[in-house]
Formats: structure tokens, C-alpha cells, sequence
């Protein structure tokens, strides 16, 4: 198959709305990267359903909320194709073909599904369906042809077992046809939650959703986590692990400002109290936008709805040309 320079797939579990650890890890980078190559968003609900299997209704009331997320942020229909997993069988289709090329204890390897598993306590009650996720990943992102996938380092597992599918199916064919794939990471690390612990996620209660009031920013900031030890204003501060000038790194449009009240911080003679007061007047200038802009989207589901009807029809006609030279090249019929 030939492809074009580069294209972009990235996608997210609709789980819940999304939250600021999105925005600096991924949604920021896709609003630039759209103006610069072709790409694909991936509604992920088929995946956010193998460790949600018994309550469906979780994945399917977040599809269009996260949808409303994106477009807020300030993605572009237009520029990017968002489009839902579970609408396009050919991603279903490729993950049986695939599963067939990956051994089980390749997929009991695979570092990030392990700790997952360890986290959700899932021992004998693993659902198989979360146990195989990186070969319906490696499905995702081969049917469009991506080479280039945004990701936080822990999906760098499910890149490389990407890359060992596409040579193992590859090798299978007379042609090439799946086109390997490398991880985009993000400049800025992971946010942390807002009482410092490592991961902003909804299941810790650490989060600022991009729909957060101005109250529940205030709130957040006020306690957030800084340097225990900094007792007086004008004692010496300590910045590492210090919360605050985390989300400043992040968020704050003027890194000269930040290095400057850092250093000021650490010498002593700048409180908590202003260092907070700065971050949140620029977390109230980041989100008051977003939060309004997502208001009226969630008002109109149906063309919410619509947009994603659209996207969907795209990819998947996109998608259906890499499952028809795969099963050509496997030998098996094309009939549809
Ligand atoms: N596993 C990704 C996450 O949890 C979501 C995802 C599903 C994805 N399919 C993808 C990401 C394809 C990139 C490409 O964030």
C-alpha cells in the first residue's frame, strides 16, 4: 500500500470527561499537530470496555462528552477526523487476524497491561478482552496506517508490540502492507494530580476537569500540595515536588516569569500565597474558554453526534482498505 508523508492517529477510553493531565499531555499537541499532517482521533469506547464490560452505559454516556472535550480545546473537524472504535469493523476484524500471529505470553509480557492488571486487582477475574487490548491497538493504529501515534510513555509498550505485529504480518505477506509506527511523546511530562501525587486520574479524585468552575479551581489551588517544609514567606523554598511550580511549568504562557519567581522561591521571600494566586489566575484564563465553549457543545448532542457520524464514515472507509489488502494478501476472499 503506499501512504502518504506521515498520518497521525491518536485516540483516548471514553471513561470520562477529560481533565487538565489531557490537556498539557495530549490535547494541546493534537491542536497543533493538526494543521501540520493528516490526523486521526480515535474514540476508543470497545477498548474502554475491557475493564468496564459489566457497566456499559459508563463508556457509552462518555462518548459524546469526550467528543465535546475535543472540540473545545479547539479541535478541528475540518483538520482532523474524529471517529468512534466500535463504528468501524475493521478494527474488530484485524484484532482476530492479529491475535492469531501474537502469543499469549508475549501478551502477559507486556509491562503496562501488567500493571494495570496489578492496580485493578484483577487476578483470576481478568477479562480476556483487557488482556489482548495492545493487539486491538496495534489493529487501531495499523488500519489507518499511522506512523506517527502521540502517546504518554506508558503506551510505549503497545508501540513496540505494534511494530513486532506489523513485522510478523508483514512477513506473511508477499507485499508489505502495515507500515511501522513510533511514538510521538509529549515535551511535557506527566501532570501530577493537584495533592501531588504522581497521576492526575479520575479514579484518585486528583483532577481538574476542562469544565471545572472558577470555584473548583480556587478550591483546587488553595490546597494544593507545595513545599511542606517552606513554614515563613521568607524562608527558602524547595521547587521539586512542589506542585505548584509544576502546573506553572505547564501552563504558564511566560517561562521567563516562572524561572524568575523560582528562583525567587527558593532564595525565600515569596510566599505560597502568591505563587498560587499566579497559577490560578492563569488556570482561570486557560479554562474559563474551554468550559464555555464545551457548554454549548454538550447543549446540541445531535450535532455532536453528527460530526462523529461523519468522521466515522471516513475512517472507516479508510480503515477497510487496509483490512482488504491484508485478507488479499492472506489469501482469503474479499467479498463486501
Ligand atoms: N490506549 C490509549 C490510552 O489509554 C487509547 C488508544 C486506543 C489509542 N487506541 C489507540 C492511542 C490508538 C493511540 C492510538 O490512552
Amino acid at each position: 500500500m503506499t501512504h502518504p508523508q506521515h498520518l497521525i492517529l491518536t485516540g483516548d477510553r471514553p471513561t470520562g470527561p477529560l481533565h487538565l493531565g489531557h490537556y498539557v499531555g495530549s490535547l494541546r499537541q493534537r491542536v497543533e499537530l493538526q494543521t501540520k499532517h493528516p490526523q486521526f482521533i480515535l474514540i476508543a469506547d470497545l477498548q474502554g470496555l475491557t475493564d468496564n464490560g459489566s457497566q456499559p452505559e459508563k463508556i457509552a454516556n462518555n462518548v459524546l462528552e469526550v467528543m465535546a472535550d475535543y472540540l473545545a480545546v479547539g479541535i478541528d473537524p475540518q483538520q482532523t477526523t474524529i471517529c468512534l472504535q466500535s463504528a468501524l469493523p475493521a478494527l474488530a476484524e484485524l484484532t482476530m487476524l492479529y491475535m492469531n500471529i501474537v502469543t499469549v505470553s508475549r501478551v502477559e509480557r507486556n509491562p503496562t497491561v501488567k500493571n494495570e492488571i496489578q492496580q485493578k486487582g484483577f487476578s483470576r477475574s481478568l477479562p480476556t478482552g483487557f488482556l489482548v487490548y495492545p493487539i486491538s491497538q496495534a489493529a487501531d493504529i495499523t488500519a489507518f496506517g499511522a506512523d506517527l501515534v502521540p502517546v504518554g510513555d506508558d503506551q510505549l509498550p503497545m508501540i513496540e508490540q505494534t511494530n513486532e505485529i506489523v513485522h510478523k504480518m508483514n512477513g506473511l505477506l508477499k507485499t508489505p502492507v502495515l507500515r511501522h509506527c513510533k511514538a510521538l511523546l509529549s515535551t511535557t511530562g506527566r501532570l501530577p494530580g493537584i495533592d501531588g501525587s504522581a497521576k492526575m486520574s479520575k479514579s484518585l479524585g486528583n483532577t481538574l476537569t476542562l469544565s471545572a468552575s472558577e470555584q473548583e479551581i480556587h478550591q483546587a489551588v488553595s490546597a494544593m500540595y507545595t513545599d511542606p517544609q517552606h513554614l515563613r514567606v521568607s524562608d527558602p523554598g524547595n521547587i521539586e515536588g512542589n506542585v505548584v511550580f509544576t502546573y506553572l511549568d505547564a501552563f504558564h504562557p511566560d517561562s521567563e516569569k516562572v524561572a524568575a519567581m523560582k528562583e525567587h522561591y527558593q532564595r525565600g521571600g515569596l510566599g505560597d500565597r502568591q505563587c498560587k494566586n499566579e497559577l490560578e489566575a492563569c488556570l482561570q484564563t486557560l479554562v474559563a474558554p474551554i468550559r464555555e465553549r464545551r457548554q454549548q457543545l454538550i447543549a446540541d448532542k445531535e450535532m455532536l453526534m453528527g460530526l462523529l457520524k461523519h468522521g466515522s464514515e471516513k475512517a472507516h472507509l479508510h480503515t477497510q482498505k487496509t483490512l482488504h489488502a491484508i485478507k488479499r494478501g492472506l489469501g482469503l476472499p474479499v467479498m463486501f
